[in-house]
């Protein structure tokens, strides 16, 4: 179990964002991997990096700064950024769940799981909790229709879920523990 550090939303910059060297280097490494003149090709992978590097979401400040690094318009970043529900363009908690409402997994309770969540956490969808450490989002189809109602959290799936499951996956993200394999 790893240490968890939490940084209240209040707390959180989004002035004048600026990529650590390291950072840096990765998205130059991106950039590069497509033909001169065609740097908008890489905005999506670099809007990743930018969610991943300023609070795990895209404010104004940071858009134009991508658009800047790209050379392409701001309202070109700002299209893509609002179109794709994965990229958030609000605050959001320290786990962003996404729960997956398409058909196959509403037939096996998916509005129920978003109820429950959202009764558990004391907020709707959209919404984050008071203490900056969930949000709660819904999702078109993941790719895992099988294996629903389940939920998407960073780079984890958590599958088959019912009340049981989300309360020890809450308990578990809330002690730090993003590991747990549900
Ligand atoms: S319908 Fe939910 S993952 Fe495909």
């Amino acid at each position: 179990m790893g240490s968890h550090v939490h940084t209240p939303i209040s707390e959180r910059h989004s002035e004048k964002p600026v990529f650590s060297a390291e950072k840096m280097v990765e998205v130059q490494r991106v950039i590069n991997e497509y033909p001169e003149g065609k740097s908008k090709s890489a905005l999506i992978r670099i809007l990743h990096i930018a969610e991943e590097s300023f609070g795990g979401w895209l404010s104004i400040e940071t858009m134009d700064y991508v658009a800047e690094i790209l050379k392409i318009e701001p309202i070109e970043v700002y299209e893509v950024a609002t179109f794709y529900t994965m990229f958030n363009v609000q605050p959001v908690g320290n786990y962003v769940f996404e729960v997956c409402r398409t058909g196959p997994c509403m037939l096996v309770g998916s509005d129920q799981l978003i109820d429950y969540i959202g009764n558990k956490l004391d907020i709707k969808v959209g919404e984050t909790t008071k203490d900056g450490m969930f949000t709660l989002k819904t999702a078109e189809c993941l790719g895992a229709c099988g294996y629903g109602p389940m939920l998407q959290c960073g780079k984890k799936y958590h599958e088959h879920l019912n009340p049981e499951k989300v309360d020890k996956l809450i308990d578990a993200y809330r002690s730090g523990n993003t590991n747990i394999e549900i």
